[in-house]
């Protein structure tokens, strides 16, 4: 295994039912409580940051999923008080809050979590979210990321200058002044896309992307192209991949597990969810192709690798160096005794690998 520095990251169940749409999993319930205990466990066993995702509309069906979901941002807050050295991450959906608001707010954020903070950015388009709202908006792949692009750079400025005068197509200030400024200059900016529109946004404006494959070869391919369009805006775009992992003492209880969540897969709460993420409307093909493997699919559908503590080395291993991945996100179905494998067990032979990172666990 070539050495490499990897960044790993856990990413917070603050909605209900976590990842896996399914009756028969571990209730997550989505508290704040629960969150802090998974954060302050996570700076335990070394990870580097932990990331809280911005939903605002559950699936409903026999699960419930996703129906209870803490606000991020102010997650963030509480997480940075409750623990001293592991970043605390946010998101943050540009079509629901004013650059200015989420300015001050990550500013805030950053000296509450002394240098801490990192925003995951999200560009909007989520039907159920924003139409619930009265928001009620059509902008298509390449206005949202339009308006995401100027959100950013109004961002930015607020956090460099004194004054912001800025005229654009969807956003306008006039001696706009934000301050503190954050402790760190600029946060450590993600976003969360696939589509090439949404990784050469992400490629020119931010450091990272946050990206999921259901497959290696996906996973693979969203890898490769993301370094491309990188490559194309003149520089290293890191990838954030989620993985989710379900351990088991050997492959085959692990594989018991996962028989057990599949048993309860909530269609009506998945075939929600799949509208949600509009790839239907947006283009034909990928909706034929997404519901295909969705309908063949079982209930854990992003990125799963499952197997013993050795197996799960080796397939991480594995799908990190093959598609150059800077950092690992994990979910899992149980966020204790599965992070303890995780940081106990499977991190630390990663490191050994060769794939390490900066905090020592
Ligand atoms: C890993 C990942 C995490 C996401 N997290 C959120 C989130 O927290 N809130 C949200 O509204 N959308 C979230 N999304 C959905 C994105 O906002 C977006 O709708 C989707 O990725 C489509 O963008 P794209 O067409 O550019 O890929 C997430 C997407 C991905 C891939």
């Amino acid at each position: 295994m070539a050495d490499k520095n990897v960044e790993y990251g856990v990413f917070l169940p603050v909605g209900s039912g976590g990842w896996i749409p399914s009756t028969t999993t571990p209730e997550l319930d989505a508290s704040y409580a629960y969150n802090r205990r998974v954060t302050q466990l996570s700076e335990r066993l070394g990870f580097d940051f932990t990331l809280s995702q911005a939903v605002w509309r559950g699936y409903g069906g026999p699960s419930g999923h996703f129906d209870v979901n803490l606000e991020s941002l102010t997650t963030s807050a509480g997480l940075a008080e409750a623990t001293e050295r592991i970043g605390v991450w946010s998101t943050c959906n540009t079509a629901l809050l004013h650059p200015a608001v989420a300015a001050k707010m990550v500013a805030t954020l950053d000296q509450v979590s002394g240098g801490r903070s990192g925003l995951n950015i999200v560009a909007g388009g989520n039907r159920m979210s924003e139409n619930q709202m009265g928001l009620g908006l059509s902008l298509d792949n390449a206005d949202k990321y339009r308006r995401a692009r100027e959100w950013v750079e109004v961002v930015k400025l607020l956090w460099t200058e004194k004054s912001v005068d800025y005229e654009g197509e969807f956003f306008t200030l006039t001696d706009c002044q934000s301050n503190p400024k954050p402790l760190v200059g600029i946060p450590p900016m993600i976003c969360a896309a696939v589509s090439d529109v949404g990784l050469r946004f992400t490629a020119e404006n931010l450091d990272g992307a946050l990206i999921e494959g259901t497959s290696r070869d996906s996973m693979i391919e969203l890898g490769a192209r993301a370094r491309r369009i990188g490559e194309e805006a003149g520089r290293h775009l890191k990838t954030y991949c989620i993985f989710m992992v379900i351990p088991g003492e050997t492959d085959a209880d692990a594989r018991r597990r996962v028989e057990l969540y599949n048993a309860g897969r909530d269609d009506e709460a998945m075939s929600r969810m799949l509208a949600e993420h509009g790839v239907v409307a947006r283009d034909k093909k990928a909706a034929a192709a997404t519901a295909h493997e969705w309908s063949n699919s079982t209930a854990i559908s992003t990125g799963t690798l499952i197997g013993s503590p050795e197996s799960l080395t080796e397939q991480l291993a594995d799908i990190i160096s093959a598609a150059d991945l800077d950092s690992a996100v994990f979910i899992m179905p149980d966020f204790i005794a599965d992070l303890e494998v995780l940081g106990e067990q499977v991190i630390p032979a990663l490191v050994r690998g060769g794939l390490g990172h900066k905090v020592a666990a």
